[in-house]
């Protein structure tokens, strides 16, 4: 038997064409690059987690000389949000990527364990969460996180 999954995405030029919420939840996540502590990889990711109180809460890299024991932006923005907000579903996840040159063109996209995190956020509160992938030459809207399956890092976009 063969199946097919489908995904349904949309893909923006530019942060004005977002819907009003989700501009905001952007320019949250790009500010939030500027506390990333990434001395290693020099790369920082910023994520800002809009709550269904409307509040918006922000995470960054956090990385270590014990490699392993660093975290990406999207778990300690979750993981902070779960700690101080355990009562309010996530509605939105907004990402954003800087290395040397500014603000990655294209988005990049959660690894495998934030994707394990923000899946498992979703079933917690019965709430799915929107994923808006920053680029400044596109950004791609996802509606839920378990839909993030066929995206990929395109680590050219680190060069
Ligand atoms: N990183 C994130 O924070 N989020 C992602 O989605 C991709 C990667 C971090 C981990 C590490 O600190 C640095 O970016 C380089 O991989």
């Amino acid at each position: 038997m063969e199946k097919q999954i489908y995904v349904y995405y949309e893909e923006y030029s530019s942060v004005g064409e977002l819907p009003t919420a989700f501009q905001e939840l952007v320019e949250q996540a790009k500010e939030a690059t500027e506390s990333a502590y990434s001395p290693y990889s020099k790369f920082n990711v910023g994520a800002a987690l809009l709550l269904d109180n409307e509040q918006i809460i922000k995470g960054n890299n956090q990385e270590n000389a014990a490699y392993p024991s660093g975290l990406c932006a999207e778990r300690v923005a979750t993981f902070y949000a779960n700690a101080e907000y355990p009562n309010n579903a996530v509605k939105a996840i907004a990402i954003s990527a800087k290395n040397a040159n500014g603000f990655l063109p294209v988005p990049i996209t959660p690894c495998g364990s934030c994707r394990q995190v923000l899946l498992e956020t979703e079933e917690r509160y019965g709430q799915e969460i929107t994923v808006i992938l920053y680029g400044t030459q596109k950004i791609w809207v996802i509606p839920n996180a378990k839909a993030l399956l066929p995206f990929s890092f395109d680590k050219e976009a680190l060069d």
